[in-house]
């Protein structure tokens, strides 16, 4: 299959691309790298062999994302570019709505003037808010308390209505669950901008000696520890998911509609519990600190990953040590991430 992957120089692209190249798909990648940098895709392509034909685009360009598609003429499209940073969305919420949700009509309207009409989209479990309680299946209920949640909510409504009114549109919706780790090589892996946001990102930054110390979030929550707990999922099984659900759009055919699978491992694990598979996998201690809740989050999130083991045959396979330690991986290796590109 031909596959155009929006967002493919990023951190779960990037780890797409390369499964997909792997497994004899061709690739084109559209990014306009707001959020990362054409070397991950660099060494992807050295990582397989094989190279993604690279577009330099933004969702929001119609005539050149129309010229990408027509140089292109994809089989199907794995949308992953969007801005994810749950903060930022609350002080800049336009952006946000602007880029992900016209960036996606942008999207649709192109696809549809070259009949791909095919797409796997990035959703995410914070669509189910703080109403869902875990293990959190699909038909749970959903509620968006952020401007980007809402975002992931209202492009999930867009995309059923389409496929409402036309049957030939065949769309996976997956909601991920937390994606840790990195490839197995250290060559690619998850490089963010500034101070992370994110638990294991933080905790890996910490570990290499770029931070001074872990602030942990709320110790007062009912947990058997008393921190957050959440569903992590390694990266490379994340990206395998996304083939899984390709394959059965294509199996089902003009059957397939809009429909939505959890991509998470179904198990929770506390903030302490992952500080302690990291200090294991690492061998270095991680200096950490009770702070306050974090305004937003809520005590226990993880999946019922049933429905995309029995429709999609996907299972998660790596184990937190795998993720702890390939997060280890490619941060001790790349310290200070991608490097800089040349000016
Ligand atoms: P990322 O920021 O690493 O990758 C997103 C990519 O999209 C980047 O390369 C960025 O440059 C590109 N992009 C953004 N806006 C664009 C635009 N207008 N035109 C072209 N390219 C654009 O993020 P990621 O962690 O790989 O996440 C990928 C997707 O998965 C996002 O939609 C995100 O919301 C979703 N998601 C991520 C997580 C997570 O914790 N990482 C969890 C659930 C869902
Ligand atoms: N945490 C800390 N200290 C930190 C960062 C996080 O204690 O410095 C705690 C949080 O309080 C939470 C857990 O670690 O209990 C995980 O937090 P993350 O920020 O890594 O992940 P979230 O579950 O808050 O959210 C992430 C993404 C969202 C996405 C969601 C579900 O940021 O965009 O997973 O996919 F929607």
């Amino acid at each position: 299959m031909h596959v155009l992957v929006t967002g493919g120089a990023g951190y779960i692209g990037s780890h797409t691309v390369l499964e997909l190249l792997s497994n004899g798909h061709t690739v084109a990648v559209v990014d306009n790298f707001d959020n990362s940098k054409p070397e991950s895709l660099r060494r992807v392509a050295e990582l397989t062999g094989k190279s993604a034909a690279v577009h330099r685009v933004d969702l929001l360009d119609e005539s050149a994302l129309m010229a990408a598609f027509e140089a292109e003429r994809p089989d199907a499209v794995i949308h992953f570019a969007g801005l994810k940073a749950v903060g930022e969305s609350n002080a800049i919420p336009l952006r946000y709505y602007h880029n992900n949700i016209t960036g996606t009509l942008e999207l649709l309207r192109v696809m549809e003037a070259v009949d791909c009409r095919t797409l796997v989209f990035s959703s995410s479990a914070t669509v189910y808010g703080a109403l869902a309680v875990a293990p959190i299946n699909e038909s749970s209920p959903l509620s968006g308390t952020n401007p980007y949640a809402r975002t992931k909510l209202f492009l999930e409504d867009i995309l059923r209505d389409v496929a409402a009114a036309n049957a030939t549109w065949r769309f996976g919706l997956l909601r991920y669950f937390n994606p840790v780790g990195a490839h197995p090589s250290g060559r690619i892996g998850e490089d963010p901008n500034g101070i992370p946001n994110n638990l294991l990102p933080f905790i890996s930054q910490v570990a290499v000696g770029r931070l001074d110390e872990l602030k942990v979030y709320g110790n007062d929550y009912p947990t058997a520890d008393g921190t957050g707990v959440r569903d992590y999922i390694h990266v490379v099984d994340l990206a395998r998911g996304h083939l899984r659900c390709l394959e059965h759009l294509d199996r089902l055919g003009d059957e397939a509609g809009c429909r939505v699978w959890n991509l998470g491992t179904g198990k929770g694990l506390s903030v302490i519990d992952m500080i302690r598979s990291f200090e294991q996998a690492s061998g270095v201690d991680i200096p950490h600190r009770f702070v306050d809740r974090r305004p937003g989050d809520v005590a226990i999130s993880f999946a019922d990953p049933t429905k995309a083991r029995e429709e999609l045959g996907w299972v998660a396979e790596n184990t937190v040590d795998s993720m702890c330690a390939d997060s280890w991986n490619w941060q001790s290796s790349n310290p200070e991430g991608y490097p800089a590109e040349p000016a």
